[in-house]
């Protein structure tokens, strides 16, 4: 495991930008594992710099996304296609139709899952996938519990993770209580992870990654530790509870 620590918020989407545009220009057909939320926002504004003003080339990349919303279609406001679209992919010469968001209103979701899985595996598997960090130690929407389910599926939002998420949403009612969700071998399967964290309320979770040598699936997270190349990239806020240094 490869751990960086940068000052702030900026050098951290800098250094994730940096490893993924390496990537990215190493392997024109690079599939990417992307992921939402407040976090990689950074990360993908350079990626957008660096494609309109170096011309890094998406046009044969293609993409699958960590989660998505039960019950929201791709065009309302707080679904994760609408983010992807909106905060990267409008922005890239990336092929709309090689992009993949788990499909939210899939009539049989339980099928839907499964397809997405395979769907993954028949486009050669992710090449790097990038990663938050849930306040509770989850990551995609792999929440802490005795037993975890190993493949997409349909899982329960916990109540911290529904309240974390409500700031998107115009209300804590609107937010979804279920959500499709990459599985953890789904996750473990890419050649590579960058997992990536920022501020203060993530340096609890990250203590309870980096502070010991265990895995728990009550910490999702932790099960990163059995890959055998992430990159862990943290602001000093993120690492100021971790003791181990
Ligand atoms: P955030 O979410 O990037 O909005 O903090 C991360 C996560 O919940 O995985």
């Amino acid at each position: 495991m490869k751990l960086f620590v940068e000052k702030n918020y900026d050098d951290l989407s800098e250094r994730a930008s940096k490893i993924l545009i390496e990537e990215i220009e190493k392997n024109k057909n690079i599939v990417l594992g992307l992921a939402t939320g407040s976090t990689p926002i950074g990360t993908y504004k350079r990626l957008i710099k660096a494609h309109k003003e170096k011309g890094l080339d998406f046009s044969k990349a293609k993409s699958f996304n960590l989660d998505e919303y039960v019950g929201l279609n791709g065009n309302h406001p707080s679904s994760y296609r609408y983010y992807m679209d909106n905060e990267f992919f409008n922005h890239i010469n990336i092929g709309k139709s090689n992009t993949f968001v788990p499909n939210g209103k899939a009539e049989n979701l339980e099928e839907y899952c499964k397809e997405y899985d395979r769907l993954i595996e028949e486009n050669g598997g992710i090449d790097i996938q990038i990663l938050g960090i849930g306040t509770n130690g989850h990551i995609a929407f792999i929440e802490p519990s005795e037993e975890l389910v190993t493949c997409t599926s349909i899982v329960k939002l916990k109540e911290s993770t529904i309240i974390d998420n409500s700031r998107f949403f115009k209300s804590i009612e609107e937010v979804p209580k279920t959500a499709i969700s990459m599985g953890i071998s789904s996750i473990l399967k890419a050649k590579k992870i960058i997992l990536l964290a920022n501020g203060k309320n993530k340096a609890n979770a990250m203590a309870n990654i980096l502070d010991n040598d265990k895995i728990s699936t009550k910490v999702p997270a932790s099960l990163l530790k059995l890959h055998s190349d992430v990159t862990i990239i943290l602001d000093e806020e993120a690492y100021s509870e971790t003791r181990r240094r």
